[in-house]
Parts: C-alpha cells; structure tokens; sequence
C-alpha cells in the first residue's frame, strides 16, 4: 500500500498533547506533512516557542509516523503559531466562546468542587488536597487542583509539579503532575519572593485561576484554601456558589472550635459542607497501640456541632493517622496514596472513595425547572 497523507494524518490524531491532552490534529497544531519515498517531514506548531513538551511530542510524532508501512525517515520540524491560530485555539478550548468564563459556575456544568478549608493552619488541608486528588484519578477520575492559598501556596511542591504552566495569550493551559491538573500561585511569583495582595487582587487571582486556566472536563476539582475565613474563602463563594466544604482539623479541642468557625460561615454563603476530616489523629506505636498526640475528639466536635448548627448531617469522613510516609510523601512531591500500603494512605483513600461514588451529576443541585 502506497504511503499516503491521509495514512500519516491518521496516526498523527494518535498523538496526544500532554498539557491540552487533546490529538494534536484536534488543536491544528500540525501545519504540514510531506512525503518524498519513504521520507516525511512534519511540520508541527507548538503554542509557545520555549514549549517544555517540545520533546515529547517530537518523540510521540516520531515514533506514530516510524510505525507506518513505507516510512524509512521521520523528521520534524517546529515551529511557533501565530497569533490568529492562537486566537482560534483559544476559542475552540473554550468551546466556541472568544471571553473567558468560570465553566464550573455555568449551570449544567456536572464539576464536582470541593474546597479543602480548616480554621487553624498547618492541620493538614494541604495534604489532604494533594492526596485526594492523586487517590481520586486512580478511581479514574479526571481532577484538577487549583491552589487557593496565595500566600502560603505549597501544592506545586506537593504533587511534584516540574513544568510551568503554558501561556497562550491570556489562556494558561495548566501543568499535569501525577495525572492532575494543577495550578497555583507558585508557578508565578519569582522563587523566594513573598506575593502581598490585597483583597480585591486576590479575588482577581482566583477568578483568572478559574476562567483563564483551561482545565477541560473535569470530574471534580479541589481547592486548597489558606485557613481561616478571610478574602479568598468569600471569593471562592461568590465564584463558585455550588462549590461544597470539606473541613479539616485536628483532634485538638482549640483546632476543633476553630474549625467549626469555618464550617458554619457555609451557613451564609450557602455552601454544602460534605464532611470532615480529622487529621493526625493518632500515631501508631510499634507495638500495634495508639498514641493519641494531639488528644481525642475533635472530628467528632466539629461534625456533631455542625450537623446540629446546619441542620443536615456533616459526617466525620475519617480519622487520618500521624504518618511519616505521608509527611515524606509531600516533601518529595509524590502524594503517599500513589504508593499506598500505609495507615495514612489507607484512610485517604477511603475519603476519596466516598467522593468518588458521588462523584459527577446533578444530584442535589436545583435543575432549574419548575414543575407543571
Ligand atoms: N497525617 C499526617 N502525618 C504526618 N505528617 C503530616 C500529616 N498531615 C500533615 N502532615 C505534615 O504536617 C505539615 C502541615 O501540613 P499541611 O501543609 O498539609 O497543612 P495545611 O493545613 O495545608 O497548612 P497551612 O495552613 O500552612 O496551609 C506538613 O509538613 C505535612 O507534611
Ligand atoms: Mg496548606
């Protein structure tokens, strides 16, 4: 069979682009194919000049086309599109409108959002992100992860994010680590410089972190919140009024009430809160017992008190232990659930479990109809 375009076109739509995760023939990004004998040449156009995929997708292109009948030598050529292929990428990305919106706040959209907030710092809210997310891909989820905790952002670090995010224009196409899209702050702000903001900033920030990222479909996407009830937790309200609450803390009976706080201003901005989540509760010894550090109780607080204060069940989703593989997990920047096989990873995997089976649809939502 003679080698033809529509043969080396073909296996062109095979190949993926890792960040847009769309055939690269989807995004027009191949601008020529030429066949002399066994010859091709591809012409591809990547998004930005310094593409840090520019590799992988010569390997990709390289290794699809190699595998054709009559194919004795693939080149590829790169190239940069221009700014009206830009533009139209950016349009079709975005479904055929040229403005940016929240897609999650449209109605219809079937994104499960969860923000991950606590009312004291350093509880854990940030590990519980990054392990969710990995743990809830494995259930074969699609999840993104945008960091919310502009000041304090620590989850590029976390989920192991090695590229930065690419720009097309005023579209950001979001890093992929672990399996997840990720997005924060920290890929930003110049290493080592403090980002200080105020409020109405912020609110810029996550509204462009919510409508100029390019996230795609996403099953559900975790925000991971600074603690306490300032600015951002408002922001994310007003965003995305369906987004629900995850609260985190401690077994601590001062962690306890402060949480609580946290919970109960979804009282006034209307939010579900779906459950908590208790946090290094207890460490286990050697010997199989329990060493409870940070004393005992206060998931148990916090759901029951929130339960009675919203007036529907707020469910302690689990009780995670102390655990170094977890706590090593996050500085080497790959979550413990990805390896599993640790009390820590167990427990986690369990809540995303639970979010997983109501991962998805418009369950609970008001459809916006009203009844004959
Ligand atoms: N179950 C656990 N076992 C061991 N270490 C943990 C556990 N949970 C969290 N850690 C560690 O505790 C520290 C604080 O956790 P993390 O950064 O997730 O908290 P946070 O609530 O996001 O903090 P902040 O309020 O500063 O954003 C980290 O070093 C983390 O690795
Ligand atoms: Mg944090």
């Amino acid at each position: 069979m003679p080698l033809t375009l529509d043969a080396v076109r073909a296996v062109l739509a095979e190949v993926i682009d890792p960040e847009i995760r769309r055939p690269i023939t989807d995004l027009d990004m191949v601008r020529s194919v030429d066949i002399e004998g066994g010859d091709v040449v591809v012409g591809i156009d990547l998004t930005t000049q310094g593409c840090p995929l520019r590799d992988v997708i010569t390997r990709d292109v390289t290794e699809k086309v190699s595998g054709l009948e009559g194919v004795s030598n693939v080149r590829v050529e790169m190239g940069v599109m221009n700014d009206e292929q830009k533009a139209a990428l950016r349009t079709k990305l975005r479904g055929g409108t040229p403005e940016p919106v929240i897609p999650f706040a449209q109605p219809g959209s079937l994104t499960r959002v969860y923000a991950i907030t606590s009312g004291k710092g350093g509880v854990g809210k940030s590990s519980v992100t990054a392990n969710l997310a990995v743990a809830l891909k494995n259930q074969g989820l699609k999840v993104g992860v945008l960091d919310a905790d502009i000041y304090g952002f620590s989850i590029p670090r976390m989920l192991g994010v090695e590229n930065p995010p690419t720009k097309l224009d005023d579209m950001i196409i979001p890093p992929v680590a672990d399996g997840v899209k990720v997005i924060s702050i920290g890929m930003f702000a110049a290493p080592g410089t403090p980002v200080i903001w105020r409020g109405p900033m912020l609110h810029r920030a996550m509204q462009q972190f919510l409508g100029d990222v390019f996230w795609g479909d996403l099953d559900v996407l975790l925000l991971d919140l600074p603690p306490g009830t300032g600015d951002i937790a408002i922001s994310v309200a007003q965003l995305l009024p369906n987004s629900e609450i995850i609260v985190v803390t401690t077994p601590q009976v001062a962690a306890a009430e402060v949480a609580q706080r946290a919970g109960i201003i979804s009282a006034q901005t209307r939010q579900h809160v779906v459950g908590v989540v208790e946090n290094m509760s207890y460490l286990e010894l050697p010997d199989g017992s329990r060493q409870e550090i940070f004393g005992t109780g206060g998931g148990e607080e916090v759901s029951h008190s929130l339960s009675v204060e919203l007036g529907y069940e707020v469910p302690l989703l689990a009780q995670i232990p102390i655990d170094i593989a977890l706590r090593e997990g996050s500085d080497k920047g790959r979550p413990v659930v990805a390896d599993g096989g640790t009390p820590g990873a167990e427990a986690l995997t369990k809540v995303a479990e639970a979010l997983a089976s109501r991962a998805r649809g418009l369950a609970g939502r008001p459809l916006g109809v009203t009844p004959k």
